[in-house]
């Protein structure tokens, strides 16, 4: 009883009460929160994931500069239709290197998450140049100015160095290289080319945009397009899943 007449006290000064509430959330809050910041790793860990080459960081600024993300999504949830439709479902650690992320919330377009590898480049071109080329009914609009915009990278490191700030595992020698890697993958037959893959492994080296002689926005976008999805090999994942 004595202790409910305290309460009286909280219940009929709106202040007081205001004040125990805010109290009350603060501690849930950091009590839940706080042990995320000191453990190691909350995500986990997944073969193949790498840093993205600066070509495909390149690729990414553009998807956000242009809104990509304001009609597709990089999610696949983990319902049986996702999965049909797109592949294994997204895992947390697809996107531990995204800052931001692009998991997006509309999907005007499908899911791009797993797009890498699944057109040509070529496709992909003429898609982005005029989507209605290839699929006639699309409402996706062109981005034909991007064949035409020379990419601007001799600052590329600069956005390496801060990924690596904000804890993206690249390496020093990886932000130093940083502008003749981005070269180095648009050709096969560069000098730098063993460094560049010893560096991303698995990364695909070609030229993405049909024109060797420049190279354009088109060239890194389609080169982050291509990759997404492709780093983490599945066939891997799923049989460590069934033998668990
Ligand atoms: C107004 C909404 C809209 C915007 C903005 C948009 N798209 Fe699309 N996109 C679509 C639609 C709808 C489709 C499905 C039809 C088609 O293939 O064109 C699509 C399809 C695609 C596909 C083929 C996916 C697949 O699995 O078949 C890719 C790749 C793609 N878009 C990339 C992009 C990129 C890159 C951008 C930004 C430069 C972009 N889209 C901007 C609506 C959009």
């Amino acid at each position: 009883m004595k202790l409910l007449d305290k309460h009286s006290i909280l219940e009929k000064n709106p202040i007081i009460l205001l004040i125990g509430i805010v109290l009350m959330i603060s501690v849930g809050g950091l009590v839940e929160i706080v042990p995320l910041f000191y453990l190691e790793n909350t995500i986990e860990k997944v073969e193949g994931m790498r840093p993205y080459t600066p070509l495909e960081l390149a690729g990414r600024s553009i998807y956000m500069r242009e809104g990509c993300s304001n009609c597709h999504s990089q999610m696949i949830r983990s319902t049986r239709d996702e999965v049909e439709r797109y592949g294994h479902y997204s895992l947390a650690a697809e996107s531990m290197y995204d800052h931001p992320q692009l998991w997006g919330s509309k999907r005007n377009g499908p899911d791009l998450a797993r797009v890498g590898n699944k057109y040509s480049d070529e496709w992909h071109r003429e898609h982005l140049i005029k989507p209605s080329s290839v699929v006639p009914e699309t409402i996706m609009p062109g981005y034909p100015f991007l064949a035409e915009a020379d990419l601007k990278f001799s600052k590329i490191d600069i956005d390496l160095k801060v990924n690596q700030m904000i804890g993206v595992p690249y390496s020093d020698e990886q932000v130093t290289n940083a502008v003749a890697d981005l070269k180095a993958q648009l050709d096969e037959d560069s000098d730098d080319y063993d460094a560049f893959i010893e560096r991303y492994p698995s990364a695909q080296v070609r030229d993405f945009d049909g024109n060797p002689d420049e190279i354009t926005e088109l060239d890194a976008l389609i080169a982050y397009l291509q990759m997404l999805g492709t780093l983490v090999d599945f066939s891997l994942y799923n049989e460590t899943e069934n033998n668990r």
